[in-house]
């Protein structure tokens, strides 16, 4: 592939139409009230994190309400087919504990969250009264204005809207164009609200020139980005087919997507906002070749996943694990031995985007002072 500038970036004919003006009439959030908010649900928590270092005080919780999706993309094993979902006891008493254990960041994952509106409205709603920071990522097909208008007034604090194209193709089944009118609505909300909204991006073998055309897409809406380089799981999830799966990155993809993270960085360095840190974007390079060293992953510690029944795993990557990782009755039981086992076989062939940040930033006091510097002034947020 050729290097590409941005002026290469596909021009899809909506891609660089003007964003349209932000929506007036209600007082937008100040910054110093996401400054207030960012401290009070990551920084403090962080802190006493530290401080009780033998206790077990997670400062990011994802939390599955459902596995089912009305999507099916190629690289993902986190969906069931028509299973049921949390129930309303389990979620509140899952806030509950969450909230007990000094955690004040509560992500949704799935499968897809907008598979049951009203339990996310009504549960982000309960959340942010007890002054959690709740992220909401969605594929945004069943967002319309006014489930956006709710959940704002519900107290969402982050929307990850995912996308891989800018259009759709085989496989990829999240594209923009799709789901453009309420994109452009939800950033007209946002300052009304004060949540964030940024743009979740897979990194795929098919996608090299749609992450350039949707991180430009993004700037020019001024919101952030994240992005995610697609891979197998470490275990094997029923009805998944890893081998049967056309998006892996593969040896004759290496030179694009090595393109592609080049300018990824000069973009960054340019001043784009993205979740990334430049050192996150270069070891995805070195693990498209699998040349990635095993790094300090922090799941089961800073970071946990709360399942459909109230128990507990690591992270996204060990939803389906049959181990006891213990549960919202019993408590936890992320003993530090088997995790320790665990990551030394699992981190080299894994570059979660979350974890990989909970990583970097958790490594000292300064990090941390970053993080939420970062989340206050540059919009910036994100997960999975
Ligand atoms: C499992 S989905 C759940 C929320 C929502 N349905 C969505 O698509 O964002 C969360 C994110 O996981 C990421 N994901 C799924 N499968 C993945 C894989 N095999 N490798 C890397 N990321 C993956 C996607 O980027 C997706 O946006
Ligand atoms: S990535 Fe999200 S939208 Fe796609 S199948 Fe998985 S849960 Fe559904
Ligand atoms: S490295 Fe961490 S996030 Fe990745 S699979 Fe292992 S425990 Fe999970």
């Amino acid at each position: 592939m050729a290097t590409q500038s941005a002026t290469d970036v596909p021009r899809t004919s909506f891609l660089f139409r003007r964003p349209p003006a932000p929506a007036t009439g209600a007082p937008p959030m100040r910054r110093t009230n996401q400054f207030r908010r960012a401290c009070r649900s990551w920084l403090f928590p962080y802190l006493k994190s530290r401080l009780a270092a033998n206790e077990f005080r997670p400062v990011l919780s994802f939390f599955y309400t459902d596995l089912n999706c009305n999507l099916n993309c190629s690289y993902c094993y986190s969906r069931g087919k028509n299973i049921p979902g949390m129930s309303w006891e389990t979620a509140c008493a899952a806030v509950e504990w969450l909230e007990r254990q000094g955690c004040r960041v509560l992500a949704y994952m799935g499968g897809e969250p907008l598979v049951r509106k009203p339990f996310i409205v009504e549960l982000t709603r309960l959340a942010a009264q007890k002054g959690f920071f709740v992220y909401l990522p969605t594929n945004g097909i069943l967002m319309d204005r006014d489930f956006i208008d709710a959940i704002g007034e519900a107290g969402v604090a982050a929307v990850n809207l995912a996308v891989d194209a800018m259009d759709g193709y085989a496989g990829i089944h999240k594209n923009l164009k799709r789901i453009l009118p309420q994109f452009e609505y939800l950033v007209q909300q946002e300052k009304r609200y004060g949540y964030h909204t940024f743009l979740n991006i897979n990194i795929t073998g098919k996608n090299v020139d749609d992450v350039m055309a949707l991180t430009e897409t993004a700037h020019r809406y001024g919101i952030a980005t994240d992005y995610h380089i697609s891979e197998p799981p470490p275990i094997d999830y029923e009805g998944f087919d890893p081998a049967g799966t056309d998006v892996w990155i593969r040896e004759s993809h290496i030179e694009a997507v090595d393109e592609l993270i080049d300018w990824l960085i000069a973009k960054n360095r340019a001043g784009y906002t993205m979740v990334n840190s430049i050192a996150h974007l270069e070891a995805m390079k070195r693990f498209i070749r699998r040349e990635l060293p095993a790094w300090p992953c922090r799941a089961g510690r800073v970071s946990m996943v709360i399942r459909l029944d109230g128990s507990f795993a690591p992270c996204f990557e060990y939803y389906a694990s049959e181990e006891d990782w213990g549960d919202i009755r019993r408590g936890p039981r992320f003993d530090e031995e088997r995790l320790t086992r665990l990551k030394a076989r699992c981190s080299p062939g894994c570059l979660s985007t979350c974890n990989y940040q909970v990583s970097h930033y958790s490594q000292s006091w300064l990090r941390s002072l970053q993080w939420v510097a970062k989340h206050a002034y540059s919009q910036f947020f994100g997960v999975s």
